[in-house]
């Protein structure tokens, strides 16, 4: 399972990158906004800390429109893939971005039909939006499991990008379901690493360990 970080934000996206464990970028228009930079210039500092893939929006409901920034923006760095609302008219531009060799990220995606209009489409992500379901009031982990299951009945290739992600039950449920990556806000990360029982753990193990040592330092003042 891949690991992208949801932010547009360069110092969460240092951070992150310093674990080790940042395959690839998120962003939409709404996180790019916090930033108050060009999103050009911001997502050029992004390819210069991150190697992997960058997701940058398409902010038009014109699938000309769509099609033109995204021959823009995968001038920006080798590492973007453009996003593509899951509507009839993100789909037509998908669709002719896969003829144009551009990769896409079908993004908003609420329902397994719309992931199978993605993967029809070429798309090389799918980005089912868990948390936003959930807020809805239905189980949004049901649509990435469903499309995990789909893309494999018919062997689509387009990989399934859990977003929208809340929390670290989130991380593991789409583990479960057999996402091939999650996109996880920075702070959900850091989650990932925290358990209480690991932290009092440590905190005995190194008490016991100092405790030793000393008596032995005891022991060797007395010989
Ligand atoms: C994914 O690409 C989106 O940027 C993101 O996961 C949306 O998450 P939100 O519903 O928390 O805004």
């Amino acid at each position: 399972m891949k690991f992208f970080l949801d932010t547009a934000n360069l110092e969460e996206i240092r951070n992150g990158s310093r674990w080790g464990l940042v395959d690839g970028i998120t962003t939409n228009p709404s996180l790019a906004g916090k930033e108050g930079m060009d999103y050009r210039d911001l997502i050029r500092e992004i390819a210069k800390i991150v190697s992997g893939p960058i997701s940058v929006e398409t902010t038009s409901n014109d699938p000309k429109e769509m099609v033109t920034q995204a021959r823009d923006y995968v001038t920006w760095s080798q590492n973007v893939v453009v996003k593509v609302p899951a509507t009839a008219e993100g789909i037509t531009a998908a669709m002719e971005l896969r003829d144009l060799g551009i990769r896409v990220n079908v993004t908003l995606t609420f329902s397994v039909n719309q992931a199978i209009l993605a993967a029809k489409a070429g798309a090389l992500f799918v980005s089912p939006f868990v948390g936003r379901l959930d807020d809805a009031g239905h189980d949004g982990m049901d649509v990435v499991r469903q499309t995990v299951q789909v893309y494999r009945n018919y062997g689509f290739k387009t990989q399934v990008l859990a977003s929208s992600l809340r929390h670290p039950l989130h991380v593991t449920a789409a583990a479960l379901a057999g996402a091939d990556i999650a996109t996880l806000p920075f702070k959900v990360m850091e989650q990932l690493f925290k358990h209480p029982l690991t932290e009092s753990g440590q905190a005995k193990f190194l008490a016991d360990w100092r405790k030793l040592q000393t008596e032995l330092e005891k022991k060797k003042a007395r010989v």
